[in-house]
């Protein structure tokens, strides 16, 4: 399996993982813990500088205001260096973001550049030990050596510490940024929804097979009785009902099976059937799908429910003056994003499509998540392994 967190790197084989990229990757990304530090040192020297208690007190909050979503910003993009898997752009709660904020600050950037600075500092100065500290006598050298080779033999030993430490920081960075997970409460529904769609298909298939054969035939005998009846007469009047009735049931039956399982997605695709949606969409919305390949039936079709039913709740929900799709093949990863600049608020107890939709993300072993904070934006996100 391909390692994507610094925490998976430390379960390889050691000498693959002392020769991959992650105890580099892991030591770039907690030095890079010198940036919030140097700005909490400036603002602190620059407080302290104050004359007065009250005009500190006051400085000291102004500044965290200004830090903390700087700080945010800035690990969420750092989270990259230990962390391949893509955060969705959906935000988590603000609360818990505010928590990641001061975290940073006031504590994790310090521990950071310690932990750093110790195990790459312990052996450095064993292996140097014949340079910085030379020793006299008839053992020196001999000292000199052991204290070297123990240096040598410490390096695995800090590359270990610092991705471990990496590994960790960035796991909760990630649970705190991540948005609300609305599929992990859920994934005792899968078998049901493998059953469900088990059964849809049967109808599906069905309807197309049974009913629509028989109203096609239906619709033909008619327009044949039509031509046996004088024009004018009452009965073919009522006959020109019928047919005109038998051919709207014709249509409203394409579309029923169509709705089903809609038939530009199993003939073009998601792309054309995100954009066939979004076209329907009451609401202007701007569809950014960039997908280099067809993916899995089953992979296809979730995403495009999840598209519909988000356009849906969009319209009928959200008084958004537009939306967003955004879909991306990340690895193997599906990546779909349905974005609004509406009223927010979406809570999935409120009714059943979204919790529908969880399960059916579930049942493909995706992750679906909900930002919707109150007065907006909502993003309503979901991942789907396509391997
Ligand atoms: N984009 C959105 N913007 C604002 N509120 C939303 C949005 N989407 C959903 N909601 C809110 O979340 C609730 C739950 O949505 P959900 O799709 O689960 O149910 P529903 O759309 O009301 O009914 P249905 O079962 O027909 O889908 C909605 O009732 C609505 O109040
Ligand atoms: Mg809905």
């Amino acid at each position: 399996m391909r390692t994507s967190t610094a925490l998976e790197a430390l379960s390889r084989r050691p000498l693959s993982f002392l020769r991959s990229s992650w105890p580099w990757r892991s030591l770039a990304y907690l030095l890079s813990s010198v940036v919030p530090g140097s700005a909490v040192v400036v603002a602190a020297g620059l407080i302290s500088s104050l004359a007065l208690v009250p005009v500190m007190v006051v400085a000291g909050l102004a500044a965290v205001a200004v830090l903390v979503p700087l700080v945010v910003r800035f690990e969420r993009w750092r989270l990259r260096l230990v962390d391949l898997a893509p955060l969705s752009a959906a935000r988590s709660e603000p609360s818990r973001t505010v928590v990641l904020g001061l975290v940073s600050l006031l504590a994790l950037w310090w521990i950071d550049l310690v932990v750093a600075c110790f195990t790459v500092a312990g052996p450095a100065v064993l292996i140097l030990s014949p340079v910085v500290q030379p020793m006299d006598g008839e053992w020196a050298p001999a000292a000199a050596l052991i204290g070297s080779v123990a240096g040598v033999l410490l390096v695995p030993v800090a590359a270990y510490v610092f991705t471990a430490w990496a590994g960790a920081r960035a796991a909760v960075t990630r649970a705190l940024l991540a948005p609300t997970e609305l599929a992990d409460v859920l994934r005792s529904r899968v078998r049901l929804v493998n059953a469900f769609e088990t059964e849809r298909r049967r109808i599906e298939r069905d309807l197309h097979d049974g009913a629509q054969q028989r109203l096609v035939a239906l619709s033909m005998r008619l327009g044949l009785a039509r031509l046996d009846l004088p024009p004018d007469s009452p009965a073919a009047r009522q006959l020109v009902q019928a047919h005109e009735e038998a051919k709207q049931a014709l249509v409203e039956l394409r579309e029923l099976i169509r709705g089903v399982h809609p038939q530009v997605l199993t003939d073009r695709g998601l792309g054309a059937a995100v954009r066939d949606a979004a076209g329907r969409s009451p609401i202007p919305v701007d569809v950014d799908v960039r997908l280099p390949r067809r993916l899995p039936d089953a992979v296809e079709t979730t995403a495009y429910y999840v598209v519909a039913e988000s356009l849906a709740n969009v319209a009928k929900h959200s008084r958004a003056r537009r939306a967003r799709i955004r879909a991306r093949l990340a690895g193997d990863v599906l990546v779909v994003e349905v974005w609004d600049d509406g009223v927010g608020g979406a809570d999935p107890a409120g009714g059943t499509g979204m919790v529908g939709l969880a399960d059916r993300v579930a049942a493909v072993g995706g992750r679906l998540s909900l930002s919707s904070p109150a007065r907006g934006p909502t993003t309503m996100s979901v991942e789907i392994p396509c391997a």
